[in-house]
């Protein structure tokens, strides 16, 4: 069968890389990919979202289950879009439908959900600009650090953590009466800020039932000690030491069970990864946020732990008898670091020409912002490459990936070499 992955990043290569084991699969294409799927699959050079471009590579070459890696696809709907089109209707889509994207697309929807159906979350309430006093005086109830998160897709620029009231007033009015965020702070979700370590848990699901992955710890900021900017993550861990059997189980029984039970009795029906942000507060999980989709780094530590074949667990999704199909992961630690463009997550420059990463052997390189440019492998975003090491101990695992990186070259390289430095 021929499988279409949508997206470009490290997470899509590290699918591709997963579903080449699989010898179901005769041809695999990721659209638009990047220069490390282009080894090992067919890219095609479309816009995910663009959805008629997406029917056209799917029909012309004979796409029989498509992967959505990114969530701007399932928001904006191609799982419905497929589903509506009579030559489309029997192609499964890993990833939900509008109604599922949800979670994901609006955090007031998200928390409406968690609270109907008893998931551990901050205490919150929303608020537009018709309604802006009652969110000033909503402030005025809690504790600093104040949390303002945009409703919508906001690049995850959208939440803000702030800590005198004043400036949580200003911004709240700045986003909701003057659009900081465009439509998306429209609606702007206040919440407690939540105390504890966080990490994420994540889940694959055919609506039924599920299997919960390896859980990962992600490293966000772009500074060591985890301070400077946000990013989309510089770096990852699986599994999470602090979460061990006890904290996975009340994970399971107080937030993936009442979170598909919900989703079925609101009728949604759900195919695909839900990422779980979690707080560990004491040993406690509270969500912090649902996300539709795997994580960028997460996906690079998850997947390599995985020792099932994944297409026959999107096939379990697809015919929703994913209980039917089995599952295990490895014992060993894998840990990712990112490798950045200098001056990301602000203004950087592209087309720098790699080398070296040919070389790396004790490592698995997934790249995230790369092209060919001709005939070489040139930067084409912040994000570059994700180097992924196993080991027996978080140590063992990062000291691979860092030597591998000693390998790996490009004009202005950037990359944390602290990562889990508040695990080890
Ligand atoms: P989100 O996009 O909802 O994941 O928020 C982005 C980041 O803000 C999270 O990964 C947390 O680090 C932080 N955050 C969000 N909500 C809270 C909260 N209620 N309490 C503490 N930190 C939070
Ligand atoms: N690494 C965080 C995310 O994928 O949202």
């Amino acid at each position: 069968m021929n499988v279409l992955i949508l997206g470009s990043g490290g997470r899509e290569h590290a699918f591709a890389l997963k579903l080449q084991e699989s010898n179901k699969i005769n041809q695999l294409f990721v659209a638009p990919g990047n220069a490390g799927t282009d080894k090992i699959a067919t890219n095609i050079n479309i816009n995910p979202t663009d959805f008629n471009a997406v029917k056209k590579t799917v029909l012309e070459n004979d796409i029989k289950m498509v992967v959505v890696g990114p969530e701007a696809p399932l928001v904006e709907g191609v799982h419905d879009f497929f589903l509506a089109d009579s030559d489309l209707k029997n192609i499964p889509v890993i990833g939900p439908k509008k109604d599922g994207a949800l979670l994901e697309g609006s955090k007031d929807f998200s928390k409406q959900f968690m609270l109907k159906h008893g998931v551990p979350t901050a205490r919150y309430q929303s608020f537009t600009k018709d309604n802006l006093q009652d969110g000033f005086a909503f402030l005025e109830t809690l504790e600093p650090p104040f949390v303002l998160k945009a409703d919508g897709l906001a690049a995850g620029k959208g939440v803000l953590i702030l800590n005198s009231l004043e400036e949580a007033k200003a911004e709240l009015e700045e986003m909701v009466s003057n659009q900081k965020f465009g439509e998306a702070s429209a609606t702007v979700v206040i919440e407690e800020f939540l105390k504890g370590i966080e990490l994420s848990v994540f889940v694959l699901t055919d609506g039924k039932n599920y299997k919960i992955l390896p859980s990962a710890k992600d490293y966000k900021r772009i500074g060591e000690g985890d301070a400077g900017l946000n990013t989309g993550g510089m770096g990852a861990i699986s599994p999470v030491p602090f979460a061990d059997e006890a904290f996975l189980n009340k994970v399971e029984e107080l937030v993936v069970k009442p979170t598909i039970n919900g989703l079925q009795k609101d009728g949604i029906d759900y195919r695909g990864f839900i990422f779980i942000g979690l707080m560990n507060d004491n040993g406690n999980p509270s969500v912090v946020e649902y996300n539709v989709r795997m994580g960028d780094p997460e996906t690079e530590v998850v997947l390599p732990r995985i020792e099932s074949n994944l297409f026959d667990l999107f096939e379990g999704v697809a015919n929703q008898n994913l209980n039917e199909k089995s599952f295990s992961v490895t014992n060993k630690t894998a840990t990712t670091v990112m490798l950045v463009s200098g001056g990301y997550p602000e203004a950087y420059e592209k087309g720098k020409e790699m080398t070296g990463f040919n070389d790396v052997q004790d490592s698995i390189v997934f790249h995230a912002g790369t092209t060919i440019k001709d005939g070489k492998v040139v930067t084409s975003g912040g994000r570059v490459m994700a180097v992924t090491s196993f080991g027996n101990t978080i140590e063992e695992a990062l000291e691979k990936s860092y030597k591998s990186i000693d390998k790996i070259h490009f004009d202005k390289m950037n990359y944390r070499k602290d990562i889990g430095f508040d695990l080890v």
